[in-house]
């Protein structure tokens, strides 16, 4: 059964008195969870985030499955997103996001056999000018190559 931590459920409370509507502290409460619950969230969760929130959990689900950023699906300790929209793809963003997968031995979406990995194409990410780029976590990494996308995590632990 998932629970947030005493902290999470303090930050989750600090968002709901930011707002005058509560809905609108859904999102930073979902990132909270997601963060809690190793990169993903589910029934579990958000059935916790909706006592914790006192909104009913099809609020809660709208918000929570419009949104690409937050994880449907397990992911490995790295999520790696890579993005494959237009100055990324004219830029070898989806040869990038392919060889990753390769070198990775992983499926795009599926976590990888040691649990470190899942590689995600996404949508544009805002850094087309340094394109192709890849999101790890919380952290950008632009101005690619395969090769020193694959230098990058491989140095990740
Ligand atoms: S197209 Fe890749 S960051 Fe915008």
């Amino acid at each position: 059964m998932f629970e947030l931590s005493a902290e999470g459920k303090t930050a989750v409370k600090k968002e709901l008195a930011r707002y005058e509507a509560k809905e609108s502290a859904i999102i930073p409460s979902l990132y909270i969870a997601q963060k809690e619950n190793k990169g993903w969230i589910n029934a579990e969760v958000i059935q916790h985030l909706s006592q914790v929130m006192d909104i009913p959990e099809s609020r809660i689900n709208e918000v929570f499955k419009f949104y690409t950023m937050f994880n449907q699906k397990e992911v490995g300790k790295y999520h790696v997103q890579v993005c494959t929209n237009i100055s990324c793809a004219l830029n070898g963003g989806r040869e990038l996001a392919n060889h990753l997968c390769k070198e990775l031995d992983v499926h795009f979406d599926e976590v990888s056999k040691d649990g470190r990995f899942t590689v995600s194409r996404v949508e544009c990410l805002g850094s087309c000018g340094t394109a192709p780029m890849m999101q790890v976590n919380e952290q950008y990494f632009e101005n690619l190559t395969p090769e020193s996308a694959m230098n990058t995590l491989r140095a990740m632990k």
